[in-house]
């Protein structure tokens, strides 16, 4: 059987660990050539580059602070040449921002400059990601936005957090609107409890774990796999009438 997604290119911010990783795995499985960023981690992204090459797959990293918007620009000048030696052209057909900083901060010990931060890299950088992409998608092709389920349901101890991904939720339905006549379909999938470093404190509390787990359909935290999977859907051809969506991955979290 061919691959869902054979021939096409994908950006995955964030890919050098968690749900980015999955993410640029799963869709290198599926047959794209997937270009994956990092900030800190420069060994998680070179192991997951790795990883995908060793399971038959193409990829590469770039390093990206994304906090700093400025960086954008450079950033698709690398991607397009990257590209163009690989895929002999710079066209983009799937991109993915993840990235994602975990700067949890409640409302009594937040600053301007925390506030700053986390907007700079869940909503100021998508949306000048997008806008940088904007002269190199395909015809036909995919943004797929990794929000939260805090952005419909705000979790009062992360109201900075719940806030950036309320805007890229809105930012989801604006785009949809704007690059559907280019047949661009554009959309969120929101985790919920996804085990990740992310979380990591957060599971070390035995009180916690139970009370997530208590509150969820389906009984435990998910894996990285299990929003990467949602995400291969929305990029290939079967979910090319899906747009302007937010879609919760979450096992039935709060319900
Ligand atoms: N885990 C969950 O339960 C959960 C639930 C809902 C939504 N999400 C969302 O899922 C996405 C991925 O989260 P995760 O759980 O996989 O987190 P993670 O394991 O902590 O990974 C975060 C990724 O984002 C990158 N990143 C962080 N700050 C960055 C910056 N300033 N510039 C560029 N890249 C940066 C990291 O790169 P380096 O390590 O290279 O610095 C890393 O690749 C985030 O948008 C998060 O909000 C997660």
């Amino acid at each position: 059987m061919s691959k869902t997604l054979a021939d096409k290119t994908a950006l995955v911010t964030g890919g050098s660990r968690g749900i980015g990783r999955a993410i640029a795995e799963r869709l290198a499985a599926e047959g794209a050539t997937v270009a994956i960023t990092y900030n800190q981690s420069r060994a998680g992204a070179e192991e997951t580059v790795a990883a995908i090459e060793k399971a038959g797959g193409s990829a590469f990293a770039l390093q990206a602070d994304l906090v700093d918007a400025a960086v954008i620009p450079g950033l698709f000048e690398q991607l397009d040449r990257e590209f163009a030696d690989r895929k002999g052209s710079r066209a983009l057909d799937i991109l993915v921002n993840n990235a994602g900083n975990s700067g949890w901060g409640g409302l009594a010990d937040a600053t301007p400059d925390s506030w700053n931060t986390m907007f700079a890299v869940h909503a100021r950088a998508p949306f000048f990601i997008v806008q940088a992409a904007l002269s190199r998608l395909a015809e036909g092709g995919r943004i797929i936005n990794v929000s939260s389920g805090a952005g419909i349901r705000p979790l009062p101890v992360v109201p900075i957090y719940s806030m950036a991904k309320a805007a890229i939720n809105n930012l989801t339905h604006a785009l949809a609107m704007e690059l559907g006549p280019r047949r661009i379909t554009v959309n969120a999938v929101a985790p919920g409890w996804i085990r990740t470093d992310m979380n990591a404190a957060v599971r070390e509390n035995a009180e916690m774990v139970k009370a997530i787990e208590a509150d969820t359909a389906l009984g435990r935290f998910g894996e990285p796999s299990e929003i990467a999977a949602v995400v291969a859907f929305l990029a290939s051809d079967e979910g090319r009438w899906i747009t302007a969506q937010v879609i919760e991955a979450s096992g039935g979290f709060k319900l």
